[in-house]
């Protein structure tokens, strides 16, 4: 018996990293996968890896736009019946610069759409049918960036990430009546190959990798299972007493 047994997840952003390893470890537990990102060649290959061994599909859709997160949980449910997980996990610094005389009004808003905007709209197209059956579990993928001052990222990740965290206990709130939990995940950094992890650990100089390491109480950086295994728990019915909660995977190094 998996975890998830049955369950029917739409991962959005799920042809990144983060994505595919969360569309695995929850394929591990039981669930039926439908991947969303509007990167249709990195989708077809995270697709075909998982239907090697589980049951998986994939909808093009931008979630900054609404009709674009309209249609993917439409096509999940005509698909699937139902669905039971959503993970809203599109989004990053998206290339933007870090530094805020680099930033333009359409980075600005690049990165609010696509991380905060998308979570928004997602998760009200997903509401209404997890409303209908009385059950639902919405995962946020917020940032340690969204939780205390880091210099890691620019100032609209911060706040995109930090919006997130309100979103999701203003939604947790409102929708708990109906048995849909709203939590949200907030990562460190995480081995991850992206451009996250080259530029702020792999391309940085061995003084700057040790000071960062350094602030880790746990002394390393994280991996990409540590933020899946969380997302596991959260979609289970382990979690079900929980709802409005943000969980640190940082390896300590914001305590909140
Ligand atoms: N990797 C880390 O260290 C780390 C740390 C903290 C938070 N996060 C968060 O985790 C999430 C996933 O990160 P990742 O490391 O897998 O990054 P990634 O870049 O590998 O994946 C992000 C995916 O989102 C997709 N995407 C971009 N714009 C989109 C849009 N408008 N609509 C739909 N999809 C869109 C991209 O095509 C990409 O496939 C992000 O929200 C990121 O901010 C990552």
């Amino acid at each position: 018996m998996g975890k998830l047994d049955n369950k029917i997840a739409l991962i959005t952003g799920g042809g990144g990293g983060l994505g595919h390893e969360i569309a695995l470890s929850m394929a591990k537990e039981g669930a039926k996968i439908v991947l969303s990102d509007i990167n249709e060649q990195s989708l077809k290959e995270v697709t075909s890896d998982l239907q090697k061994n589980y049951e998986a599909d994939y909808v093009v859709a931008d979630v900054s736009n609404q009709a674009d997160a309209k249609k993917m949980v439409d096509y999940v449910v005509e698909k699937f019946g139902q669905i039971d997980i959503l993970v809203n996990n599109a989004g990053g610094s998206l290339n933007t610069p870090k530094y805020l005389e680099d930033i333009k009004e359409e980075h600005w808003d690049r990165v609010l759409d696509v991380n905060l905007k998308g979570t928004f709209l997602a998760s009200q197209a997903a509401v209404k049918q997890m409303r209908e059956k009385g059950s639902g579990k919405i995962i946020n993928m917020s940032s340690i960036g969204g939780r205390t001052a880091s210099l890691v990222t620019g100032a609209p990740y911060a706040a995109a990430k930090g919006g997130i965290i309100s979103l999701t206990r203003r939604l947790a709130n409102e929708v708990g009546a109906y048995g849909i939990n709203v939590n949200a995940i907030a990562p460190g950094l995480i081995i991850s190959g992206d451009r996250m992890h080259r530029v702020f650990y792999e391309e940085s100089s061995e003084k700057e990798r040790e000071k960062t390491l350094n602030d880790i109480p746990l002394k390393e950086l994280g991996e990409k299972s540590d933020v899946a295994n969380t997302a596991v728990f959260l979609a289970s019915e382990e979690s079900k007493y929980i709802t409005g909660a943000v969980i640190d995977v940082n390896g300590g190094r914001f305590m909140g």
